[in-house]
């Protein structure tokens, strides 16, 4: 029998989002039922409700969460019925180009459900990354359950399902960065400070974090960051300049921009040493152009990379990371900000562009301690 249960929709561009009812159909082949435990808020949810990913209008939102399987379709083996696991929006398919010259992490052609939720009047959703999990119950591939230990608190585990995985991933991965390097990262939000922390992770012996505002800077010296500059009323030639001011008058051998402007890339260019990469975690939308002499292109040599969920494999890599936090390597919980219901994720928007916290998570089990 098919559910209905309360989700979040964002229907049009800009508008408020609706906490309404929405139909989750019986898992079908390959499919999986996920009670849903917790789901962070994402900026990219704020993106899809700005229309700045696509026009698919009605969104289901909500693509950072953890929860537990309550139903699973046929021919479905590496998950059952009972198993606490974080959503994934990289179920790799084995067969793309990419997976066939062994670089899953680029899949072309990821796993999602094929079957649409949607709203009672049989309207299909378009589900954030295709996950769309701020909702009691949400019907995604098997392949984008990763199991996880049940003992972790959800509200942590699933901030791996996206923007923690990402910005870490962004310096561990895709960067990436090396044991006494030098690195910046643009943008203390949840992604950034995640950057900051993979820096730490991996070696890093300088970490300058970079935002407009001060509490998000005191977040990444939280996590380990050992140089902050406040941007606010700075010139791109200025955060520039104090990027150099912290890494010896070259630059930083990495700089990973969280932000995802023309204007936050071209500090991040330019704020790193001759022969040093930049990392593009933060989303642009499409109206953004960017412009940069092709001579400085040459001359500065390096690598412009884009990282697109922090180059990870959730398989690999959210076990891994879930161990390092249970041994105290890796802050985790230093990201979740506060815990919130469902019906508040428009108001958390709003803290978020305030720049009140990292992550709201939204928690569906009535515990919000
Ligand atoms: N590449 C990926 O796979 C991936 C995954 C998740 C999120 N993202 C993207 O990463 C970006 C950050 O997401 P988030 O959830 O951390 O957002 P957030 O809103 O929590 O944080 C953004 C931070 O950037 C700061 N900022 C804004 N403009 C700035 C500027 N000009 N200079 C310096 N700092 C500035 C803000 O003060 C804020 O602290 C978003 O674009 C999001 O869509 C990318
Ligand atoms: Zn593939
Ligand atoms: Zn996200």
């Amino acid at each position: 029998m098919p559910h209905t249960v309360q989700g979040i929709v964002s229907r049009a561009k800009g508008a408020p989002v609706e906490l309404v009812d929405i139909v989750v159909p019986d898992p079908g082949p390959g499919e999986a039922v996920v009670d849903v435990q917790a789901c962070g808020v994402c900026h990219t949810d704020l993106h899809y409700r700005e229309g700045g990913i696509t026009d698919d209008y009605p969104f289901l939102l909500g693509h950072e969460a953890a929860g537990v399987v309550s139903a699973v379709g046929d021919g479905v083996t590496h998950v059952a019925v009972g198993d606490t696991v974080v959503l994934n929006w990289r179920a790799v398919c084995g067969e793309c180009r990419a997976c066939k010259r062994g670089e899953p992490r680029y899949c072309f052609n990821t796993h999602n459900a094929a079957q649409p939720m949607t709203l009672p009047d049989g309207t299909p959703l378009s589900p954030a990354l295709g996950i769309g999990a701020f909702c009691e119950k949400t019907l995604v591939h098997a392949g984008q359950c990763t199991k996880v230990d049940p003992d972790v608190d959800p509200a942590v585990a699933g901030l791996l399902g996206c923007g923690v995985m990402a910005g870490l991933g962004a310096a561990v991965n895709t960067a990436p960065v090396r044991r006494g390097q030098t690195v910046a990262v643009i943008g203390c939000g949840g992604v950034g400070c995640a950057a900051v922390a993979g820096a730490v992770l991996a070696g890093a012996r300088r970490v300058i974090a970079i935002d407009l505002d001060e509490s998000k800077l005191a977040r990444a010296r939280d996590l380990g960051a050992t140089h902050t500059v406040c941007s606010a009323g700075m010139t791109e030639d200025d955060v520039v300049a104090a990027i150099r001011a912290q890494t010896d008058g070259v630059g930083a051998d990495v700089v990973i921009d969280a932000v995802g402007r023309p204007e936050t890339w071209r500090q991040a260019f330019y704020g790193r040493d001759l022969a040093g990469t930049v990392v593009l975690v933060g989303v642009p939308t499409p109206d953004m152009q960017l412009s940069v002499p092709l001579a400085d292109v040459f001359g500065r040599g390096g690598a412009l990379k884009s990282s697109w969920y922090g180059d990870c494999l959730p398989e690999r890599d959210f076990p891994a990371l879930l161990e390092l936090y249970a041994r105290g390597r890796l802050p985790l919980d230093a990201f979740v900000s506060e815990r919130i219901g469902l019906g508040d994720v428009e108001e958390a928007f709003a803290t978020m562009q305030r720049g009140e916290v990292l992550r709201s998570v939204v928690v569906l089990d009535g515990d919000r301690a």
